[in-house]
C-alpha cells in the first residue's frame, strides 16, 4: 500500500542512511536519554544512521528518542523500537509453555492481545516474539519460552499470538494503538541444540527440517508475521544466521515472505566465532546476501558496507531490498503518520481485566498428573492445611523473561491466595525447614508442598544437566510423606523435570509452570476446585535424563520395544530402566472422567488426487461427562502412515480440541484430514511434499499412547 511512498524515501537515501536503516542499537533500559550506550544510539539517531531500537520502553523515554530522529535527522525517518514482549508487559501471562498445556490457542491470543496493548501504549511497537522452536531437549532451559515437542500444536499457538499481536494477515490493524508487530523466531531448528547446550549445533535432515522445526514459521508466515529472527545454531554445518537455503530460498522465495528477517543480538558477528567468516566484512556479506535483513547491536554490516558495495560483494539491489522491508513496515505500523506514544495514554500496570485474562489462562493451563484417592479438590472449609516448601511464600513466580513488569509487581504467592480461598481454615507456612515443615504438616489436615525451580533455572543460557528438583527439595517431600498424611506437590518450573520415586508417595501433584504474575489465586483456583484442571503436557516427562531425547513422535525403529515382551534384549530399550516416559505428551487428568468413543471416519479411503484437490475425509467421535461434576476434556487426534518412503513417526498430532462438558453430557468433535495431514516433506532440499498411496492408522484420544484406531487407505 506504502509502495510509492518507500521509493520515494529510498530514492533520496544515502548509501550510508540506507545502511543505518538496517542497524538495530540496544538502550541500557528505561533510563531516559544521557549516558553511556544511550549516547551513541542517540547520535546515531540524529545522524540518520539508525533503523531501531532494542530494550527501550516508557512512552517518555521513547518519545525522547524518537524526537530526534524524527525532528534532528536529515530525512525524519522514524525509528522502530523493539522489546522482548514474550509472555506479558506489566501483566505477566504464564509462560509459553504452560500456554501450550492449555491445548487452548486463545490462551496465547489473549497473552498477545493485553500484552500488545501495555507494550505499545509504553512506546513498544515490535515483540520479539512468538518463539516457535520445537524442541526434544528438556535442558535446554529455553524449552520454557516453546510450545514443546509437537510442531502442530506450536503451529496453533504461534498463529494465535501473531494474531492476538498483530489482528489479521494482512496488516491492516498494524497501525492501531493496541497492536505491535510480532517476531517469529529463531529461524531456524534451534530448539535442536546437541545436549541441550544453548547455541550448540544443530545437525538435521532436510526432512526433519521440514516436518519437525519448519512447519509453525510456515504457519506464522501465513498469518502474517511481520518479521523473523535467524538463530543462534548451525543447521548442517551452515549457521542460520548465514544460511542461503534457509532464509533466502525457504523463507523468501518458497514461502514468499515479505517483511524482514533480523538477527539475534549479535548473530552476524558471532559468525567469525563460528568458523564460518574470517572477519567482520565477511560475516556482514554473508549475513546480507543470504537474506538478514536487519543487524541487531553488532554493526558489521554498517561498517564494511559501503566497502563490500565498492567491492562488489554485495549489491546495491539487495541493499534497497532490505531497506524497503523494514521501512515498508514502519509505513504499515502508522510511524510516519505518528511517530510518538500518547504519554497521558500509558497503560502503566497491570488492569483488573488483564489479571484476570493471566489468572484464567494459568489455571487453564495447569496440568493434574495424580490425584489419588480424589484427595483434589481440597474442601473450602477444610479444617487445617499447611503450605510448605521453598516455593510457598514465593512472589516471583511469573518465569523467565516475563517482561518490564516482573520486578515491579510480584505474582501473588500460593501461601497467600490458600488463605483467601479458604478463609475459615488454619493455614500454616513453612518454607524448606524440614523441622518446621514437618511440625506443619503433621499438625495439618493436608499439606501443599510447593516445589520447582527458580526463574533463572529455565530461560536464555539456563541449561541444566539434571532436571530433578533442586538439591534439598526431593528430602523436604521424603519428610512430609513420612507423617502419613495426605499431601499435594505444586511443581512451579520452566521444563519438564525428572519427577523421582517421590511421586509414588504424594496423594496429588499438580503442574503449575511458572504461572504469571496471578499464580497463588490460579493455584488456589484449582486446588479448591474452582477450576477443574483440564491441562494436558505438550512435553514429555522423561523417567530419567539418561533417556533424553524422548519424544513422544518419534519415528519408527526396525527392532521397537514390545510391552508384552518385556526379556526380549535386541529391541530399542534401556537394561536399567523401565520403557517409555514418566508422563507423556498428551497427558492430564481431571476432577471429573470422560468416555471417548472410536473415530469414525466418513470414507474408508481417498483418492491421492482428490487430497491434491484439496478434498478431505471427517474423522468424528463422540466424548462424554461420565463424572459428577463440569470438566474440560483435550480430544487429540493423530496419524501414523503405516509404510512411507521415509520412516514417519509412531505417532503424529493432527487435530485437537478442548471441550467444556456439564456431567453426564456428551459431544460431537470433528476433524478433517487433508493433503497436510496425509502427507509429508521429502529429503529434497528443493522443497517437495508427497502423498504416498497406503494405509495411515488415525488414533483418536485423550493423550498420546490413545489406541483407538481407524484405518485409512489413500488409493
Ligand atoms: O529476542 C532475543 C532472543 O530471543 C535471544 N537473544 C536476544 C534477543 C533480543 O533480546
Amino acid at each position: 500500500a506504502y509502495e510509492d511512498k518507500v521509493k520515494d524515501l529510498l530514492g533520496r537515501m544515502t548509501v550510508q542512511e540506507k545502511l543505518g536503516q538496517i542497524q538495530q542499537l540496544t538502550w541500557t533500559g528505561d533510563t531516559g536519554p544521557g549516558g553511556g550506550q544511550t549516547e551513541q544510539t542517540e547520535a546515531a539517531a540524529r545522524a540518520g544512521l539508525l533503523g531501531s531500537v532494542l530494550n527501550i520502553h516508557g512512552a517518555r523515554s521513547s518519545n525522547s528518542l524518537q524526537r530526534i530522529a524524527v525532528e534532528e535527522s536529515r530525512l525524519g525517518i522514524p525509528l522502530l523500537f523493539g522489546l522482548d514482549v514474550i509472555h506479558g508487559f506489566w501483566t505477566a501471562f504464564p509462560i509459553p509453555l504452560a500456554q501450550a498445556s492449555s491445548f487452548d490457542p486463545e490462551v496465547a491470543r489473549r497473552d498477545a492481545e493485553v500484552s500488545a496493548k501495555e507494550a505499545r501504549s509504553e512506546g513498544v511497537r515490535w515483540t520479539f516474539s512468538p518463539m516457535m522452536d520445537v524442541t526434544h531437549e528438556p535442558r535446554w532451559g529455553r524449552i520454557a519460552e516453546s510450545c514443546g515437542e509437537d510442531p502442530c500444536l506450536s503451529a496453533a499457538f504461534a498463529v494465535a499470538k501473531v494474531q492476538g499481536y498483530q489482528g489479521p494477515a494482512d496488516g491492516s490493524e498494524l497501525s492501531r494503538m493496541d497492536r505491535i508487530a510480532a517476531c517469529a523466531k529463531h529461524f531456524v531448528a534451534y530448539g535442536g541444540a546437541e545436549g541441550g547446550r544453548d547455541y550448540n549445533t544443530v545437525d538435521v535432515s532436510e526432512q526433519r527440517l521440514r516436518n519437525l522445526y519448519l512447519p509453525p514459521f510456515k504457519a506464522a508466515v501465513d498469518a502474517g508475521v511481520a518479521t523473523v529472527m535467524a538463530a543462534f545454531n548451525t543447521i548442517g554445518g551452515v549457521p542460520a544466521h548465514g544460511n542461503a537455503h534457509t532464509m533466502n530460498s525457504v523463507l523468501k522465495e518458497e514461502w514468499g515472505f515479505k517483511g524482514f528477517v533480523v538477527s539475534d543480538y549479535t548473530g552476524v558477528e558471532e559468525l567469525i566465532a563460528h568458523g564460518f567468516a574470517e572477519d567482520g566484512a565477511e560475516a556482514a556479506r554473508l549475513a546480507l546476501t543470504s537474506g538478514l535483513d536487519m543487524e541487531m547491536v553488532s554493526t558489521n554490516v554498517a561498517v564494511h558496507g559501503e566497502a563490500l558495495l565498492s567491492d562488489g560483494l554485495i549489491t546495491m539491489e539487495r541493499l534497497d531490498d532490505a531497506v524497503t522491508r523494514i521501512l515498508q513496515l514502519k509505513f504499515d505500523l502508522g510511524l510516519f503518520d505518528d511517530p510518538y506514544s500518547d504519554e497521558s495514554a500509558a497503560v502503566a500496570e497491570p488492569t483488573a481485566a488483564a489479571r484476570a485474562a493471566s489468572r484464567e489462562s494459568a489455571a487453564r493451563s495447569m496440568v493434574l498428573l495424580r490425584n489419588e484417592g480424589s484427595v483434589l479438590p481440597l474442601s473450602p472449609v477444610a479444617g487445617s492445611i499447611a503450605v510448605v516448601g521453598p516455593f510457598a511464600d514465593s512472589t516471583r513466580l511469573h518465569g523467565t523473561w516475563a517482561g518490564p513488569g516482573a520486578s515491579r509487581f510480584p505474582s501473588v504467592s500460593v501461601l497467600d491466595a490458600v488463605r483467601e480461598a479458604a478463609p475459615g481454615a488454619k493455614v500454616t507456612h513453612a518454607g524448606q525447614d524440614l523441622t518446621q515443615a514437618v511440625a506443619a504438616a503433621a499438625a495439618a489436615e493436608v499439606t501443599v508442598v510447593v516445589v520447582g525451580e527458580d526463574p533463572e533455572l529455565s530461560g536464555e543460557a539456563a541449561v541444566r544437566s539434571d532436571i530433578g528438583l533442586p538439591a534439598g527439595q526431593e528430602e523436604l517431600i521424603a519428610a512430609v510423606a513420612a507423617t502419613g498424611k495426605p499431601f499435594v506437590v505444586v511443581l512451579v518450573n520452566g521444563r519438564p523435570l525428572v519427577l523421582g520415586d517421590w511421586l509414588e508417595s504424594a496423594t496429588a501433584v499438580l503442574e503449575a509452570w511458572h504461572p504469571g504474575i496471578e499464580a497463588g489465586h490460579a493455584v488456589a483456583d484449582v486446588l479448591f476446585g474452582a477450576v477443574n484442571p483440564g491441562g494436558k503436557l505438550p512435553v514429555t516427562f522423561p523417567r530419567a535424563v539418561g533417556q533424553i531425547p524422548l519424544y513422544y513422535n518419534h519415528e519408527s525403529t526396525g527392532r521397537p520395544y514390545d510391552p508384552a515382551r518385556p526379556e526380549e534384549k535386541f529391541v530399542s530399550k534401556y537394561l536399567d530402566l523401565a520403557d517409555g516416559p514418566r508422563f507423556p505428551f498428551g497427558y492430564g487428568l481431571s476432577y471429573t472422567t470422560f468416555a471417548v468413543s472410536r473415530p469414525q471416519l466418513s470414507q474408508q479411503s481417498i483418492a491421492r488426487e482428490a487430497l491434491e484437490r484439496g478434498e478431505t475425509v471427517e474423522v468424528s467421535l463422540t466424548v462424554t461427562n461420565t463424572g459428577d461434576r463440569a470438566g474440560d476434556e483435550v480430544v487429540q487426534l493423530y496419524v501414523h502412515d503405516v509404510a512411507a518412503s521415509i520412516a514417519q513417526p509412531v505417532r503424529r498430532l493432527r487435530g485437537f480440541e478442548r471441550v467444556t462438558l456439564e456431567p453426564g453430557r456428551s459431544t460431537t468433535v470433528s476433524f478433517r484430514l487433508g493433503a497436510q495431514d496425509l502427507g509429508f516433506w521429502t529429503n529434497d532440499p528443493a522443497g517437495t511434499f508427497t502423498i504416498e498411496r497406503g494405509r495411515t492408522d488415525v488414533y483418536t484420544g485423550t493423550s498420546s499412547t490413545t489406541r483407538d484406531c481407524c484405518p485409512l487407505t489413500v488409493v
